[in-house]
């Protein structure tokens, strides 16, 4: 690798997977507007300007309430295939070979949509994107933890006949008062019918939670995980697990878990020794795809390229795609590293 190399362009190339991002959250005002118009449905805002304007958070829920409210927009097949792929493009763009998407049914299914129009919508923009573009992609459906666990079971009946389309479950929405331990039953049925299975613990929640996750819920990744840093038998547990850590650096501070991307934890979680990888979770509204996001924690806690590697590596070998597959993109990075010249 060149010396005198910039950052960025070095994080522009690398190779690289995403794990933790909602499809609702790559919801761009842009495509908003024009979806919108085409089902007629009135938006309370007049411009795309004035939506990004909107996007200023105190917290978790004062984000999620913009967040549900963009999604009423998507009504049709062709809305969700529309965001699925506009969101592969972009991805390919920023050189990610496979993604990890986390989409939520019970917030369509609260509008009436059918589960059928969502993942037909989602899952034919993945096979379009594979075709056309080369990305691989899968499906994580999301329960909703500020939701009763009754309606996540009946979400998880709904899914079933659709499981060769998603490869996993995941909880996601307002954390604090909504502990992992609610959803114990509807995880190991989802576990018996083959899902695999994460969890967002540790966002705004505390380190008992993300126990709760691994303990109960049986995660194989946990999304977020930065309180586990408040409990050093909890690190030492991530790290004899081997259990990957899907981080989004630009939303902690965008929705004000860190104070400053200067005093954001991931440089402390690597060297704790704790599997990290790098994620978006919500662009649209975070201010950053993955590469914004590696380029931003790159400058603000000096990472170099080794670590960069060693991230995106991660990525890879985290994710839900068979090992003879994982090999061939983590020798991608070691060719990228060979060849890079600044
Ligand atoms: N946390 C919890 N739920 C979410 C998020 C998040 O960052 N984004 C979309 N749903
Ligand atoms: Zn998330």
């Amino acid at each position: 690798m060149g010396k005198n190399t910039s950052v960025g362009k070095y994080i522009e190339g690398l190779p690289k997977a995403e794990l933790h991002v909602h499809i609702e959250g790559t919801f761009e005002p842009e495509l908003m507007f024009k979806i919108a118009g085409r089902n007629n449905i009135k938006i309370k805002y007049r411009s795309v300007e004035e939506v990004r304007a909107a996007y200023k958070f105190n917290d978790l829920q004062d984000f999620l309430d913009i967040y549900y409210e963009g999604t009423s927009v998507l009504r049709e097949e062709k809305d969700f295939y529309d965001l699925a792929y506009a969101y592969l493009e972009k991805a390919c763009e920023q050189n990610i070979l496979h993604s990890e998407i986390f989409f939520d049914p019970q917030t369509h299914a609260a509008r009436g949509i059918k589960f059928k129009t969502v993942i037909d919508g989602l899952y034919g923009a993945i096979e379009d994107a594979l075709k056309k573009r080369g990305i691989s992609a899968k499906l994580i459906m999301c329960f909703l933890r500020d939701v009763d666990p009754v309606s996540a079971m009946k979400t998880l009946q709904e899914a079933l006949p659709y499981k060769d389309r998603i490869v996993g479950v995941g909880l996601d929405s307002a954390e604090v008062g909504h502990p992992a331990s609610s959803f114990k039953e509807v995880f190991d049925e989802a576990r018996k019918n083959g899902f695999l299975t994460v969890a967002h613990a540790g966002e705004e929640g505390p380190a008992e939670y993300i126990w709760q996750a691994l303990e109960l819920l049986k995660v194989l990744r946990v999304d977020h995980c930065i309180h586990a840093l408040d409990d050093k038998k909890l690190v030492e547990e991530l790290v004899r697990r081997k259990i990957p850590l899907t981080v989004c650096p630009l939303s902690n501070v965008k929705l004000k878990v860190v104070d400053n991307i200067k005093h954001h934890p991931l440089k402390k979680m690597m060297e704790k020794g704790l599997f990290v990888t790098i994620n978006s979770d919500d662009p649209a509204y975070f201010g950053g795809y993955i590469n914004e996001n590696y380029l931003a924690v790159a400058k603000a806690l000096e990472l170099g390229e080794q670590d960069l590697s060693v991230i995106a590596k991660n990525s890879f070998r985290a994710s839900f795609i068979g090992e003879s597959e994982k090999e061939k993109l983590i020798n991608k990075v070691d060719t990228y590293n060979s060849s890079f010249e600044g």
